[in-house]
């Protein structure tokens, strides 16, 4: 069997990994707002904050938590019983991690870069919703699509649906009460004696 963390380092790497999972959700909210708020608005000056805050923060802080939420969670799979290929549940956040780590990166940073530029490109005064074009409804759209596969992931973490993939299936690496009780996800239960009546006389089994 492989090496699992000691549970003080699981705790720690469980940690680390919430906390860049909980920051990204947090920095999708906001970056919904701002879009939404550019989408709204009809003040030029909300309309320019709004593009701008999203053009200079948005593409600088989109990688590092994206990239340190998979990187923790990837960690934490190999360091636990849960594997990185074992359960649906971990293979699904995996997915959507990848996914909205390349389409955000490589797709969504542009677009919030190019916003910012427009709107700063433009004068304050005649400012309008004209400058930004579709990319403001792009913004949005997309800022929703990812605050809700990341809410998505974090029931993903709580419930652990699904169960095993087929091959990990067939392949235990615990006693069955270990997997229902892990699938369950609480602590194995000790291993008991197995206790038989011969005879009238009880009998322990190891
Ligand atoms: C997509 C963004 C992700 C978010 C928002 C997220 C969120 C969370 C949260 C909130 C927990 C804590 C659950 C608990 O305390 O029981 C957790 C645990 C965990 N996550 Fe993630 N996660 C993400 C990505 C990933 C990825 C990519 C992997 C692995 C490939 C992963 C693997 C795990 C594992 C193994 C646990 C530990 C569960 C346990 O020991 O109880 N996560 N995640």
């Amino acid at each position: 069997m492989k090496r699992q963390f000691k549970p003080r380092t699981r705790k720690l790497a469980l940690l680390v990994h919430v906390l860049f999972g909980v920051a990204w959700i947090g920095f999708e909210v906001v970056v919904m707002l701002l879009a939404l708020a550019g989408v709204t608005t009809e003040d030029p000056r909300v309309l320019h904050a709004a593009y701008v805050v999203l053009g200079e923060f948005g593409p600088a802080l989109y990688f590092p938590f994206s990239f340190f939420t998979l990187v923790s969670g990837v960690v934490l799979s190999l360091g636990t019983h849960w594997g990185l290929v074992r359960h649906y549940w971990v293979v699904a956040k995996l997915a959507i991690n990848l996914a909205t780590l390349l389409g955000g990166n490589l797709a969504i940073a542009g677009l919030m870069r190019d916003a910012g530029q427009r709107v700063l490109g433009a004068r304050i005064e005649t400012l309008d919703a004209s400058a930004v074009g579709s990319i403001q409804y792009s913004l949005l759209a997309n800022a929703i699509v990812v605050t809700t596969l990341l809410v998505f992931a974090t029931v993903l973490s709580y419930y652990k649906p699904w169960g095993k993939l087929r091959r990990a299936r067939s392949a235990p690496t615990a006693a069955p009460s270990d997997v229902v009780a892990r699938q369950g996800n609480r602590p194995p239960r000790p291993r008991q004696r197995q206790t038989t009546l011969v005879g009238g006389t009880p009998r322990g089994t190891p």
